[in-house]
C-alpha cells in the first residue's frame, strides 16, 4: 500500500520563551520554518524581566518580517522563588546589547495564559507547545485551564538534564529558575518530550555559516548570525561557531526523526539544597530496593532526548532562516 504521499500540513506550535539570545534563534526559526505554523507566543521571566522579554519577543518577530503573531506577558517571577535572570549569558538587555530597535508593535491586551487558553482551544489541530524557558505561564495554565490539554498534541520543552546542570552542578536554568513549574507541567497528562543540556549543548552551527549568515543583506538572517556569534562567559574563542540552544527544541518539532528519545520516568528534585531543581531521570532497567521497601512514588513518563543528529539539525536551521525572501511560504 503506498504511503501517503501528500506533504503534512503545518504542525501549530506556540512558543513559551524567555527572550533571550537562543529563544530569538528558536522564533526564526518558527517563523520560517515551512512546516511549522506559529500560532502564538508567550513570555515570561526567566533570561531577563518579563518586559523585556516581551520587548525582545516583538523586535525579533519584526526583524523577521514575521506577520502580526500575538505575543503576550506572563509571569513576572516563579510560583515560589524570586526572579533569578540569566544577564551574565544574554547581556543586560537579554539580547546580547545588540542596540536592537525597540518594537513598533505592543503586546497583547491579555495575559499570557488567556491567550495560550484561546489559541490552543481556537485550534482546528491540536497544538504542539514549546516552551523554551521556566515553565511558569505552563504551570498557570495547566492549574487554570486543564481543558487546554484536550487539544494539546505534545509539548517539546527545552530544560533539564539528564547528566550535568548549568545553573548548578546538577540543575538546568529553566527547571532551577521554577522547579515546582516543571514538576506541574511533567504531571499534565500529555506526551511531553525533554529537549534537555544533553542534546542542547551539542548543536552548534559551525563559525563559516555563522560569519555567512552575518554577511547577509536580510535582516532576519543577519538577526541569526549575530545572535549565533554572540560570545557567552564561557565558550571556546578557538570555535567561532554558535549554539543554536532552544532553536534545537523547535528543530525537535519540524523533524522529530532528528532526536533520539527514550521514555524514561522523570522527577523534579523540589527539595531545598544542592540538588532543587534537578531533573533526575531514572534509565535503570529495574527498580531497585527504593521500589522493592516501597520508598518511592510513580514518576511521569516523559520522551527524554538522549541523542540529536546535529549536522541534521544544523542544516534544518541553515535552510529555513536562509530561505530566499526571508518567510515561510507555505
Ligand atoms: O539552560 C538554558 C536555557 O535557559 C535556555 O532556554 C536559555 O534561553 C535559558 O532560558
Ligand atoms: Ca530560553
Amino acid at each position: 500500500m503506498p504511503t501517503d504521499q501528500r506533504p503534512r500540513p503545518p504542525v501549530p506550535v506556540i512558543i513559551d520563551c524567555d527572550t533571550g539570545i537562543d529563544d530569538a534563534l528558536a522564533l526564526l526559526l518558527a517563523v520560517r520554518h515551512p512546516g511549522l505554523d506559529l500560532r502564538a507566543v508567550t513570555c515570561v521571566a526567566g533570561n531577563t524581566d518579563v518586559d523585556g522579554v516581551v520587548r525582545n519577543t516583538l523586535t525579533v518577530l519584526e526583524q523577521a518580517g514575521a506577520p502580526r503573531i500575538p505575543v503576550a506577558r506572563g509571569a513576572g517571577r516563579p510560583l515560589i522563588e524570586g526572579v533569578r535572570t540569566a544577564r551574565h549569558v544574554h547581556g543586560h538587555d537579554g539580547m546580547g546589547d545588540l542596540g536592537l530597535p525597540a518594537p513598533a508593535r505592543t503586546p497583547a491586551d491579555v495575559d499570557a495564559v488567556t491567550l495560550l487558553r484561546r489559541e490552543i482551544l481556537a485550534s482546528p489541530r491540536p497544538v504542539t507547545l514549546i516552551p523554551t524557558a521556566p515553565a511558569t505561564n505552563i504551570a498557570l495554565l495547566l492549574r487554570t485551564h486543564p481543558e487546554v490539554t484536550r487539544n494539546i498534541e505534545r509539548i517539546v520543552f527545552m530544560g533539564g538534564a539528564v547528566a550535568t546542570g548549568n545553573a548548578t552542578p546538577v540543575a538546568e536554568f529553566n527547571v532551577w529558575h521554577d522547579p515546582e513549574a516543571t514538576a506541574i507541567m511533567l504531571t499534565a497528562g500529555v506526551p511531553i518530550t525533554m529537549y534537555g543540556l544533553d542534546v542542547f549543548q551539542r548543536v552548534i552551527v559551525p563559525g563559516p555559516d555563522v560569519r555567512r549568515l552575518r554577511a547577509s543583506t536580510e535582516p532576519g538572517t543577519r538577526l541569526a548570525g549575530e545572535l549565533l556569534a554572540h560570545r557567552g562567559p564561557v565558550t571556546d574563542e578557538a570555535d567561532p561557531g554558535g549554539g543554536l540552544g532552544d532553536a534545537g527544541a523547535v528543530c525537535a518539532v519540524a523533524d522529530p526523526e532528528g532526536l533520539t528519545t527514550h521514555r524514561l520516568p522523570v522527577e523534579v528534585s523540589l527539595a531545598p539544597g544542592p540538588t532543587r531543581g534537578q531533573t533526575v531521570v531514572d534509565r535503570r532497567a529495574r527498580p531497585g530496593e527504593s521500589e522493592l521497601h516501597g520508598g518511592t512514588r510513580e514518576q511521569p513518563l516523559v520522551d527524554v532526548a538522549l541523542d540529536v543528529d546535529v549536522a541534521r539539525y544544523v542544516d534544518l536551521y541553515l535552510t529555513a532562516v536562509e530561505r530566499p525572501g526571508g518567510r515561510a511560504t507555505m
